[in-house]
């Protein structure tokens, strides 16, 4: 495929890399930069030093020590007026990268530790914050609720209730993060029902770690709309085509599965051959400071690797509006902007 594209110059990656984006994979916690984390750790007398490189960088040595040291970085977030702070950061940044639609991962269990009233609390505040940046900056950003794999299902069901008395336009969807490599989708069955009938839209990682059966799961035992990643699937073809038949729509982050070693190199990874078999991919970020990437630095990436052009992207954002969670007219607005460019 590759061989028969025209590799782009520089002034197209240029004009890549400039194109208006809709992101739909963004941990809110994930997107804060360190700078942002040490600035609160310092007003808080928390000593974090243990977490950065002498460069001021997040330090960790593989996926799981990157969670632990993702909730030690989360710790410093306490009141919803620190979330708020964050939710103006974290935008900036975004539209800064040309991102026009967003959709972010929160959770409960780091917003109030799954309480309902508190939850309330950390959501009003980010909301607010939204609103504010939407009005400065014409991006439009939705929330998803997110329980956390590795807390087990007993918290996530703390999660889905939270999603479930707050769903909304703006909060609409549910779906789960953390450590793949433990227990197993249905465990969470009963969260992501309830998340279903209270309206919320669902995604799940999957195939980030584990193989095609634990996409196959997602789909099968949850009955996601969305999967986090899901790149694995490529391992079987009868799991790529369930996804192509079934419309399932994979939140890919090329450069997170470089940088956390799931790839070895961009060129090895096979976007582009779910993408050719029918698969609906996207693009996104994951938590862009700790795997030391950008959306812009992702499509320039892409670009250069799989010579995708202008209109490969378009198309990427087309699936990705279309995927969206966010109501109708919100899709129809933001599609129309993505297409005036
Ligand atoms: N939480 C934050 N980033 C994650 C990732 N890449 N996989 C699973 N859980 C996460
Ligand atoms: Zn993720």
């Amino acid at each position: 495929m590759t061989e028969e594209r025209a590799k782009p110059d520089e002034e197209q990656l240029h004009h890549i890399e400039h194109l208006p984006k809709a992101e739909l994979h963004l941990h809110f916690e994930g997107a804060a930069p360190p700078a942002f984390i040490r600035g609160l750790a310092r007003e808080k007398d928390v000593d974090l030093s243990g977490i950065f490189r002498p460069d001021g960088s997040y330090a960790y040595r593989d996926f799981v020590h990157f969670l632990s040291v993702y909730e030690a970085a989360t710790s410093v977030l306490k009141s919803p007026e620190d979330f708020a702070r964050l939710c103006t950061a974290l935008l900036e940044q975004s539209a800064e990268n040309g991102v026009v639609y967003s959709e972010t991962f929160l959770s409960p269990d780091f917003c109030g530790g799954g309480d309902v009233t508190a939850w309330r609390e950390y959501l009003a505040a980010i909301r607010e914050a939204a609103e504010a940046a939407e009005a400065s900056h014409g991006i439009t950003l939705r929330g998803i609720v997110t329980c956390i794999r590795h807390f087990g299902p007993e918290r996530a069901r703390a999660a889905a209730l939270c999603a479930a008395e707050t769903a909304d336009d703006w909060l609409c969807g549910f779906g789960m993060a953390g450590d793949e490599n433990k227990g197993k989708q249905r465990d969470f069955a009963y969260s992501f029902d309830m998340a279903r009938e209270a309206g919320l839209q669902l995604t799940s990682h999957a195939g980030e770690w584990r193989g095609p059966q634990e996409v196959r799961e997602a789909v099968e035992d949850l009955g996601v709309d969305r999967i986090g990643h899901g790149v694995r699937a490529i391992g079987d073809l009868a799991v790529v085509d369930l996804l192509a038949e079934r419309g399932v729509t994979l939140e890919v982050c090329p450069g997170s599965n470089v940088f956390l070693g799931v790839y070895p190199a961009l060129a090895d990874h096979p976007i582009q051959k779910l993408r050719a078999r029918g698969v609906r991919v996207t693009v996104s970020t994951d938590d862009p400071p700790f795997f030391h990437t950008t959306m812009r630095a992702e499509y320039r990436a892409l670009a250069q690797t799989f010579h995708w052009s202008a209109d490969d992207f378009a198309e990427i954002n087309r699936v990705a509006m279309e995927a969206a969670f966010c109501d109708a007219a919100t899709r129809g607005r933001v599609l129309k902007s993505l297409e005036a460019t």
